[in-house]
């Protein structure tokens, strides 16, 4: 039987980013072992690392690969000494542009909280027990892209930053089309957060919506919230919901909100979608949604979950390798079950492992579950 290639584009960025794909990388060794897949990996730069070589935070060249992979797995970018540079060589600005130009407009955030981190959880364990929720947030619209945006100098010496937050309806459609596919093959619940009280985007965002779930998704329970409450009712009672849609900027401040529950930032992973093309090939990126973590950076204590089940909604969004992906679930599971933890989720009584003491335990629990 004839191994399926699959090229992967692997850009680690900055900060704990080496240290958590490098974990990664041993878990992707592991099921290459199996003989289940082959990956033909290709490093790139992106972020500050881009910048130090290239004196930019992402180069044409680096897109071109990207868009030329089957998948794109990125750790995260930033840090401190890049802060003072001017806007457009920010880090952020090249994973921005990278989402941009691959066309990603649809970031899957799912927050899932695992039974043995339960506890963990800045809110009370029965709050939060189970809770498995679908966070898909707009990812290359809104306020982080609209023009016009900028920072003027005005004539009494004063400066003014302006941003533009609009949506068009091809824009809502595609991603509100995602976010109702996927509650389709969940509970069929799926609240759409808007802010429609106050900003005519949401306005245009909600009657989007609503047309769409009419036409195509009528089998769906469609919710309407804003953004304010959403956040409230997020730390209230979060099992309340399935599916969120909403768009960039609120989706952004949530998905953080939300990963808490999960016990911390280090447990979020996140998977960024583009179009179907008419040949079946799909544009993607997976990440975790944590940062570069700079105060930690090169101490080896980073906790690689986060990336690490990124990779698994590669397994499952780009690769069809759907049961792989649940196995790799499992392994994690079981791994913290055992009391397994790296120090951000760690708990009274047990010691802290590192970064690449965690993969090795979620290699030898595939291991042992792959038997
Ligand atoms: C995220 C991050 C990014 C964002 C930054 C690093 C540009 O916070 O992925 O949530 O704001 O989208
Ligand atoms: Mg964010």
């Amino acid at each position: 039987m004839s191994v399926p290639v699959r090229k992967i584009l692997s850009l680690a960025g900055d900060g704990i980013g080496t240290e958590v794909m490098t974990a990664t990388r041993r878990v992707m060794d592991w099921f290459q072992s199996t003989g289940r897949v082959k990956f033909e990996i290709t490093e790139g730069l992106i972020g500050g690392a881009s910048y130090d070589v290239h004196k930019v935070p992402l180069t044409d060249d680096t897109i071109k690969q990207a868009m030329a992979s089957d998948a794109v797995l990125l750790a995260c970018i930033g840090g401190p000494q890049y802060d003072t540079l001017p806007y457009e060589l920010r880090p952020e600005r090249g994973l921005l542009r990278l989402r941009k130009e691959m066309g990603l407009f649809a970031n899957l955030r799912p927050a899932i909280v695992m039974d043995a981190l339960a506890a963990a959880s800045s809110l009370k364990a029965d709050l939060v027990r189970g809770l498995d929720i679908m966070i898909v947030r707009e990812l290359i619209g809104g306020a982080y892209f609209g023009e016009p945006r900028g920072i003027e100098n005005l004539p009494n010496g004063a400066r003014r930053g302006y941003n533009t937050m609009a949506y068009a309806t091809h824009e809502i459609q595609r991603v509100a089309r995602a976010a109702f596919e996927l509650a389709r093959k969940r509970n069929k619940r799926l609240c759409s957060v808007d802010k429609a009280n106050v900003l005519e985007a949401s306005v245009v965002w909600r009657d989007e919506v609503t047309k769409l779930h009419k036409a195509e998704y009528a089998d769906i329970e469609l919710s309407h919230m804003y953004v304010d409450n959403c956040a409230m009712q997020l730390v209230r009672t979060p099992k309340q919901f399935d599916v969120i849609l909403t768009e960039n900027l609120f989706g952004d401040i949530l998905s953080d909100l939300a990963s808490m529950m999960t016990g911390s930032l280090g447990m979020l992973p996140s998977a960024s979608l583009g179009a179907v093309a008419a040949d079946g090939r799909q544009a993607a990126l997976y990440e975790p949604v944590h940062g570069s973590a700079p105060d930690i950076a090169g101490k080896g204590i980073a906790n690689p979950l986060a990336m690490i089940s990124s990779f698994g909604m590669m397994l499952k969004y780009s690769l069809g390798m759907g049961a792989e992906a649940d196995l790799l679930d499992k392994a994690m599971q079981n791994v913290l079950s055992a009391g397994i933890r790296t120090g951000d989720i760690i708990e009274p009584g047990q010691t802290p492992v590192s970064t690449n003491a965690m993969a090795d335990a979620i290699v030898a629990e595939l291991k042992k579950l792959a038997k």
